[in-house]
């Protein structure tokens, strides 16, 4: 079987969740919130070494300003209780995403709890946060035209917030939408993507376990062809040759 060793996750589905029962939005993220614990922990016991969870876009700073105080409370409270069992799991903390346009109290919440799961060996958890593919290419890209030099792949990777990630195999997206939305837009080149109508809310271990034997179905060809393709070791790389 092919290795896995990063699923990303876009956890869409949530105000729909609330709003099929007439419940307000901030309900449904809370019950995301939940699923947000359940899935870690079952990415956990699946042995996964990263999991990637989108959990709000630069876009979705447009919101109407109490649904962003819901989710910022959200955060704050995730940020505060859940430490403790990110330690006891080995699982270690990374925020991606813009720190700038955090307030100054969530980004003190978020040092801390990186700190506090940094010994964490067994499962990364990034947790994407007011992250916008298209900001973070652009705020690696300047970083790099500060220092100088010339721009390559490799060292643009460095200056990306998911330095040292290894790319998704397998990119998750619950909630039926079929885009990406500004999502991992670097790192899921060739990324296996996965949709579900289910929403994020009603998503389950065994609906993540269904996704990963969907992906081992998955012939994974990185633009090759032939022989070529079964190579173990089939990864991007600098193009080999000329187009004559
Ligand atoms: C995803 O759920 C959570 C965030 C974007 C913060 P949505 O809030 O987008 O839920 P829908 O798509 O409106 O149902
Ligand atoms: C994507 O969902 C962002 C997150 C799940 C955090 P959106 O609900 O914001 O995406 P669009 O607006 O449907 O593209
Ligand atoms: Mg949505």
């Amino acid at each position: 079987m092919k290795p896995i060793t990063h699923i990303a996750i876009i956890m869409d589905g949530n105000g729909r969740w609330a709003e099929a029962r007439g419940r307000p939005r901030a309900e449904g993220h809370r019950a995301g919130a939940e699923t947000a614990r359940r899935i870690t922990r079952a990415a956990r016991r699946l042995s996964l070494p990263a999991l990637t969870l989108y959990a709000l876009s630069t876009e979705n700073l447009d919101r109407p300003r109490e649904e962003l105080a819901a989710l910022s409370a959200l955060m704050r409270h995730y940020l505060d209780h859940e430490v403790p069992s990110l330690i006891e799991h080995s699982i270690r903390l990374r925020v991606i995403g813009n720190r700038k346009l955090l307030s100054a109290d969530l980004r003190r919440r978020i040092a801390s709890a990186e700190k506090a799961t940094a010994g964490g060996t067994a499962m990364t958890l990034a947790l994407a946060l007011a992250y916008g593919g298209r900001d973070e290419i652009v705020r690696a890209a300047s970083a790099l035209a500060e220092k100088g030099g010339p721009l390559t792949a490799a060292r643009l990777e460095t200056a990306l917030d998911t330095k040292g990630l290894p790319d998704p195999d397998l990119l998750i997206r619950t909630g039926g939408e079929l885009r990406l939305s500004n999502f991992l837009l670097w790192q899921s080149a060739y990324t296996e993507l996965f949709f579900t109508r289910t929403l994020w809310p009603d998503f389950t271990g065994v609906k993540l376990r269904a996704a990963i034997a969907e992906y081992h179905r998955r012939e994974r060809r990185f633009g090759r062809a032939g022989e070529e393709v079964a190579r173990p070791s089939a990864k991007l790389k600098k193009p080999r040759g000329k187009f004559k």
